[in-house]
């Protein structure tokens, strides 16, 4: 697909679709949709007075050869109330748009932008919802049907002043656009073709062509490492585990400055291990790597993007599997950092290999922290499938990232982290135990076990068990993998 701007009025524009947007207000027919509905012979405001545009969300009003315009159709996208609107909605309209007329053969499409909306961040917002929804889960079908393309999107309604200021917003939001692609390909390969190894390989080709500096830990320098709790959670199956390491380090960078350390948790296929899950939606924890994916991606996007912070991202890549040589409950494991747990459930293992992954990134020089793993089945019952679950031990570095996620437009809620949580992991046996000793606050539990290898260092942990993967498809995105908090943690590093 290629992403265009045009200046020349949009009523000479020619294309296979017009698309704008249209608020839920007493009278939806205002400014840009006013200009419109005049050149159409007042046809959107009948249409508006019968009830089938009313602007509510998503709602998708299509019109065939209207008076006025050189496009052969014109479509309405509902975008709801007009004090809700944000880059996250806008990503939506313009994303379910394509993905409506992608299905109906159109080819060329143009976006008509509204009064007020001609900046940085709505063309950045308008690209990035694009470039998302045309992406496709169907890597790994043989019948697809190649009529069903879009071959360009060109943003339309600015004039000459507005120009370079769009262009600015269409090269980014391309970049973060494409970067989510990438990690929603690698989130979407099944655990055949993405073992740890695989992963790696990927991830080092990417670094490469981006520029950045890469390194692969294999078994041998893990064991050297005595990274022994994303050791043991390897040992269970025969696919080696890999340490990635990808470093962005900008031109000039000044004493003393933050350098942020990513951590992603990659575990190419969870079957619980000895504590083996139930088979009925097993399949789906090949995509218990989306928060490595989601690491690897901002990286991708950061080489371009070239904010002045250093950046150096560590993804822990294994299996768990429950082969004869598998860890079993009630093992004690020493980590990397000395520590030794008690591994009561071996299917608490993402927090066992961040556990290494965060040490290790403080030990190459990060000083304030992320991580994100599909860590726990409990934030799916607190946040469901709308909100990242939000953990710090930082409060000033955690709404620096809140506030990444409100201007980037991805949902994220704060959870609690009180002292009293920590007691529920206290070992019996050892310092500390993989879960909490039945008392709920699961997704809790599970962030303190990481906060316990953070140390004094500021730290954000972000649960996406709940919102990495779309169960079913929607309107402005495929099923599967949705590549979340890449963009907010975009956002956070390059407004640093
Ligand atoms: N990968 C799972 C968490 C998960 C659940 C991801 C649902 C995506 C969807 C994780 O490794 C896990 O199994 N966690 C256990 C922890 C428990 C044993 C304390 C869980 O949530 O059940
Ligand atoms: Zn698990
Ligand atoms: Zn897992």
């Amino acid at each position: 697909m290629q992403i265009t701007l045009d200046s020349k009025p949009f009523s000479t524009l020619e294309a296979d679709a017009l698309v704008t947007y249209v608020f839920d207000e007493s009278d939806p027919v205002q400014g840009r949709v006013a200009e419109l509905d005049k050149l159409a012979g007042g046809l959107i405001a009948r249409l508006s007075k019968s009830g089938e545009v009313t602007g509510k969300n998503l709602e998708l009003t299509l019109v065939h050869a209207p008076a006025g315009l050189k496009t052969a159709r014109l479509l309405l996208v509902g975008t709801g109330k007009r004090e809700q609107f944000n880059p996250g909605t806008l990503r939506k309209v313009a994303g379910a748009a394509l993905r409506y007329l992608k299905t109906r053969s159109v080819h060329k499409v143009a976006f008509l932008l509204r009064e007020g909306d001609l900046n940085e961040n709505t063309a950045q917002a308008v690209v990035e919802g694009v470039v998302a929804a045309d992406f496709e889960t169907d890597k790994w079908k043989t019948d697809k049907k190649n009529d069903k393309f879009i071959e360009t999107f060109t943003i339309t309604g600015f004039g000459d002043a507005e120009k370079t200021l769009l262009e600015k917003g269409v090269a980014r939001g391309r970049t973060i656009g494409e970067s989510v692609n990438f990690a929603r390909d690698l989130v979407n390969e099944p655990s055949n073709k993405l073992t740890p190894t695989v992963l790696a390989a990927k991830a080092e080709a990417m670094a490469k062509q981006a520029g950045l500096a890469v390194e692969i830990l294999d078994e041998k320098k893990i064991a050297d490492l005595k990274m022994g709790a994303l050791l043991t959670v390897a040992q269970g199956g025969p696919e080696p585990p890999r340490v990635i390491v990808v470093t962005y380090t900008p031109a000039n960078v000044k004493p003393g400055a933050p350098v942020v350390g990513l951590i992603g948790k990659a575990v190419t296929f969870d079957t619980g291990g000895i504590s083996i899950k139930p088979a009925d939606g097993m399949e789906k924890m090949k995509y218990d790597m989306a928060g490595g994916a989601t690491m690897l991606g901002v990286m991708r996007a950061l080489a371009v993007l070239k904010p002045n912070v250093k950046v150096i991202c560590v993804v822990p890549a294994t299996e768990n599997m429950p082969g004869g040589t598998a860890q079993k409950p009630g093992d004690i494991q020493t980590a990397m950092s000395g520590k030794t747990i008690e591994v009561l459930n071996t299917d608490a293992e993402g927090r066992l290999i961040l556990a290494d992954g965060v040490h290790y990134v403080k030990q190459l020089g990060a000083t304030h922290l992320v991580d994100a793993a599909t860590l726990t089945g409990a934030i799916v019952v607190a946040l469901a499938n709308i909100n990242v679950g939000v953990f710090g031990s930082d409060q000033a570095w955690t709404d620096k990232l809140l506030a990444s996620a409100k201007a980037a437009g991805e949902k994220m809620w704060q959870m609690p982290m009180d002292d009293e949580y920590r007691e529920f992991i206290k070992g019996s046996f050892a310092d500390i135990q993989n879960i909490g000793s039945g008392k709920g606050g699961g997704s809790i539990t599970g962030a303190w076990f990481i906060r316990e290898f953070a140390g004094d260092s500021p730290w954000i942990h972000l649960d996406i068990a709940g919102t990495a993967w779309n169960d079913d498809a929607k309107a402005w995105l495929a099923k599967g993998p949705t590549g979340i908090a890449l963009r907010t943690l975009v956002q956070l590093i390059t407004s640093l």
